[in-house]
């Protein structure tokens, strides 16, 4: 929790004494009401602040996606090979992290961001934000082995894994190898452990999603670009800090 004017000083809106002004002659609004004491404390996470109508963010919050390659790491930092923040070392962004770990052999969409609470609530157990993969696997999938995969299967843990979805690529023409599966769990070698418990094998993994935010087609593997605004906010709402309600 942190004091109003200060919260608004940081979001670099003005000097302390200018917010505190603007505050107590009715130009900021927390959740909808004018608050006149400038000493209210907001969740900055949590409270939405609109000075003139204008939501207030603190700066400093940057979020990425990044095409991950193979061969690096979902990590800050590792002794022995690269990690997937060798790729932003040329921006301003600081203490940047991944959001939740893709295999090394794993490619597609990462999140990069330094907002510790909208990383945290994405990756809680709770919150079953759908994850989408496009998955090669060694031999095409059987019906029996596609319902059980969407029904739930045992991969050694306490209780089979939550219902995934699964699709497979190319319809008719296709060999059957090309699959998109959604999970709405982020277990240790999830993928590759579902497909091995119906007798199968990964040859190929690749995020193409995460929640709301899709890869984008056009950025190459080592590329990454900013989240736009919009999905910013959905990732927000995925993890419960905005109301969708409040955005239509
Ligand atoms: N499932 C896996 O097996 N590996 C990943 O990198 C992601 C999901």
């Amino acid at each position: 929790m942190v004091r109003l004017d200060k919260f608004l000083s940081d979001c670099q809106k003005g000097t302390r004494s200018q917010v505190k002004n603007w505050i107590r002659g009715g130009q900021v609004k927390v959740n909808g009401s004018i608050e006149k004491d400038p000493g209210r404390k907001i969740g900055e996470d949590c409270d939405e602040v609109l000075l003139r109508e204008e939501i207030c963010r603190k700066r400093g919050f940057a979020y990425y996606m990044l095409n991950k390659p193979a061969g690096v790491v979902s990590a800050t930092e590792d002794h022995l090979t690269d990690t997937v923040l060798a790729f932003f070392k040329d921006t301003l962004d600081r203490e940047l992290f991944p959001v939740g770990r893709l295999d090394k052999d794993t490619t597609g969409l990462l999140l990069i961001t330094n907002d510790g609470a909208l990383a945290h609530r994405l990756l809680s157990p709770k919150r079953h934000v759908d994850k989408v993969y496009e998955v090669r696997i060694r031999k095409a999938l059987t019906e029996d082995e596609i319902h059980r995969l969407e029904s739930g299967v045992d991969i050694g843990e306490e209780k089979p894994t939550m219902p995934a979805r699964v699709v497979v690529s190319g319809g008719a023409a296709s060999d059957g190898k090309v699959i998109q599966m959604t999970i709405h769990e982020g277990k240790f070698h999830q993928i590759k452990r579902m497909l091995f418990a119906v007798d199968n094998e990964v040859t190929g993994l690749k995020r193409i999603a995460f929640g709301p935010v899709k890869l984008e087609d056009n950025l190459k593997e080592g590329a990454y670009r900013e989240l736009t605004k919009e999905e910013v906010t959905a990732l927000r709402q995925a993890a419960g800090l905005e109301n969708a309600s409040e955005n239509t």
